[in-house]
């Protein structure tokens, strides 16, 4: 019987999660079926429980996205460590009883960054910007690859501040950089080798006041949004920082989830390049 598996978002119409699955099976040879599911913004554990009953091969395992990547959280018997740290699960598996919540967010944005864009976060200044689950979710892998300094800034500084103690005082993080935290007007005088947009600005097309400086000599300006040009990629392109948005973070999110699943680790290269071809 055919291992069955699907994501879960409202809406979900436009994911590209059951295609790059598909793609993931076919090149490791796994008999795996994956499909987009519409659950109602107030029902994510009926519509699990519901596909769970349906019938069909064995459910091994669901992604989560918006707005349901808390209830995931929720309906979780275990977590994993980078879930705890994230408050948000975006991989269920389910096994003999147990559904084990995980979160492959972080670890798909540093994959991406190392592997893809040949950026890795160690020793780098990095500068975070947004404090809410976006930056959250990547925060512990990032912090555990031991950049120079990571500060966060956020529109409403307190949010930034927050964090910032509440990830200074995870053990994980007992050694390397401790994040620091600034409002927008913090940024004057400072630079960064790396500067990640986890605010939802670019979804409202809004550009943030960040001094042109912010962007050292050769610095990568990560996107986490995909498939527009945002205002921040715009700024960061003008300012002379090499841009990149989160579609190499969407394909290494997969492919992760797809490695606590399956046990294969699938070449994320090929379906990067399908999907950035638009076939
Ligand atoms: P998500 O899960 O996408 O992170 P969220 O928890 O609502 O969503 O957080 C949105 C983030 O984007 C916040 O950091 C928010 O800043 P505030 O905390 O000040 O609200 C940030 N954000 C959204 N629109 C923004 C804008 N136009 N300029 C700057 N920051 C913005």
């Amino acid at each position: 019987m055919t291992d069955r598996y699907a994501v879960f978002g409202n809406p979900v119409g436009h994911s590209k999660s059951p295609r790059i699955h598909a793609l993931f099976a076919r090149q490791t040879g796994q008999d795996i079926s994956y499909e987009a599911i519409l659950a109602p913004v107030d029902g994510f554990a009926a519509t699990v429980s519901a596909f769970i009953a349906s019938k069909g091969g064995p459910v091994r395992g669901v992604n989560v996205t918006v707005p349901f990547k808390e209830d995931a959280f929720r309906l979780a018997t275990q977590r994993t460590a980078r879930a705890e740290a994230a408050g948000a699960v975006n991989t269920l598996s389910f096994d003999a009883g147990t559904i084990v919540g995980d979160n492959t967010d972080g670890a798909g944005l540093v994959r991406d960054l190392k592997n893809n864009l040949g950026c890795d976060p160690a020793g780098r200044r990095i500068l975070l910007l947004g404090a809410g689950g976006a930056a959250r979710g990547v925060l512990l892998p990032l912090l555990l690859e031991r950049p120079a300094e990571l500060v966060i800034a956020n529109r409403t500084e307190e949010r930034a501040a927050r964090l910032a103690l509440e990830f200074a005082r995870l053990p994980e993080c007992a050694v390397g950089a401790k994040p620091d935290a600034v409002g927008f007007a913090g940024l004057a005088g400072r630079a960064f080798d790396l500067v990640i947009n986890a605010t939802s600005s670019g979804l409202s097309d809004s550009e943030m006041p960040l001094p042109a400086a912010v962007f050292a000599p050769r610095c990568v300006a990560y996107e986490m949004v995909y498939g527009r040009d945002t205002p921040f990629m715009k700024q960061a392109r003008a300012a002379g920082a090499r841009v990149a948005d989160g579609l190499g973070m969407l394909v290494e999110q997969a492919a992760e989830a797809f490695f606590v699943w399956r046990g294969v680790r699938p070449h994320t290269a090929p379906v990067l390049a399908a999907l950035s071809r638009g076939s």
